[in-house]
């Protein structure tokens, strides 16, 4: 045992003390469909591989917007209890002081990362987390039930809401007085903020805060595209979708009450699973824009694993945050969770594209897709 330790420590790059290595550490995550249990695999898995470390997991409210409200009362009062946060990717402006600096710990593989990313995570020169995967959404749509009423795969908004009401019109005519248009995040919370960038930089209305700090949000293109959204509740989309979020819009999508949606690759892999009604039934395509001309556009997401600096352990917690995001573990992630990988190599891992087809097909969708205006904020 004595030895096993010593070969633990030795391959970690910590002192040989024992009580620096072995560890009783927390991670915090807010839960979107499977992603707990899927964490859990892989807590189970580094506990395999670090006998040493215990590690437990708490669960936190799937909403990012109450996660940051949470960890920021956490952090300002220095909690000791959480080792290592799983961290959105608009938060390491606001966050960088009161995490670990990971340049030293990470930089024999950070060029495995693309760069974009890295920089997302990085404030004033502080690596403030290691990405986990990255996020862009998707338009879904119900490739059968476009193909039944012969409509086309919609380009812009308007041809979007109207395939909506051809098809939920003539479904609920065929007897299912539950189908609707579109289902979207419209809750009051991030999420929201993420659709309505969207719906405003692809009319061509700017990106709320431009990168240079000039607020671009008043101006007649942006008010339109939220007017326009306006028009889909309660016709397209059911009046609840003001309380959506991710997972109460897949809820309707997924038991095959929705034409369209739009929600983040995790709900690809989640709707083409066994026990799901839409098994096979759906394909995914880039958001619309207002008009042909205009672009469509995809807010950045993703999330990070990031070291609090309060941790009683961070030598460990840093070998966690490691391994959660080593190429087999992206890996794994991509094949069971269709989250978008980080590392680059992941992206041409045949496996992967057999297994999960939007994640080659969307490696271009992320690497032009919009930031949120955090940094300039
Ligand atoms: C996804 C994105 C995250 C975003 C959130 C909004 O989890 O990855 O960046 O803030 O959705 O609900």
């Amino acid at each position: 045992m004595q030895i096993k330790a010593l070969v633990v420590g030795l391959l970690a790059g910590v002192s040989f003390g024992a009580s620096a290595m072995a560890a009783d550490l927390s991670i915090v995550l807010g839960d979107t469909g499977s992603g707990l249990a899927f964490l859990q695999s892989q807590v189970d898995r580094y506990m395999a591989a670090n006998p040493e470390d215990k590690v437990t997991i708490v669960p936190m409210p799937s909403s990012t917007t109450d996660q940051f409200g949470q960890y920021r009362l956490w952090l300002a009062a220095g909690n000791t209890d959480i080792d290592v946060y799983t961290t959105d990717v608009i938060w390491a402006p606001q966050l960088a002081d009161q995490f670990v600096d990971l340049t030293d710990a990470m930089k024999d593989i950070v060029a495995d990362y693309f760069p974009a990313i890295i920089e997302s995570q990085t404030a004033n020169g502080k690596l403030v987390a290691l990405p986990s995967f990255t996020d862009a959404p998707a338009l879904f749509y119900r490739k059968d039930l476009l193909e039944k009423y012969g409509q086309p795969v919609p380009k812009t908004w308007d041809e979007m809401a109207a395939v909506a009401k051809v098809v939920m019109d003539g479904e609920r005519a065929a007897g299912n007085p539950d189908m609707w248009g579109f289902v979207f995040q419209g809750n009051s919370y991030e999420g929201l903020t993420c659709d309505a960038l969207e719906w405003v930089k692809s009319s061509g209305g700017g990106q709320i805060i431009e990168a240079d700090g000039t607020i671009s949000i008043n101006n007649p293109k942006a008010a339109a595209a939220i007017e326009r959204a306006k028009g889909w509740v309660g016709t397209i989309s059911p009046p609840g979708v003001l309380t959506y979020q991710e997972e109460e819009a897949r809820g309707v999508w997924q038991l095959g009450n929705a034409v369209f949606m739009r929600n983040w690759p995790y709900a690809y892999g989640l709707g083409g699973a066994d026990d799901s009604p839409i098994k096979g039934k759906f394909d995914v395509t880039t958001l619309p824009s207002a008009t042909a001309d205009d672009k469509s556009a995809a807010t950045l997401g993703g999330w990070n694993l990031a070291v609090s600096k309060y941790s009683k352990s961070p030598e460990a917690a840093i070998r966690l945050v490691r391994f959660l995001s080593s190429a087999d573990e992206q890996k794994r992630r991509a094949i069971e969770q269709t989250n978008l990988p980080t590392r680059i190599a992941t992206y041409d891992d045949a496996e992967v594209a057999a297994a999960a087809p939007i994640i080659p097909r969307w490696k271009d969708v992320f690497q032009n897709a919009v930031p949120r205006p955090s940094a300039p904020a």
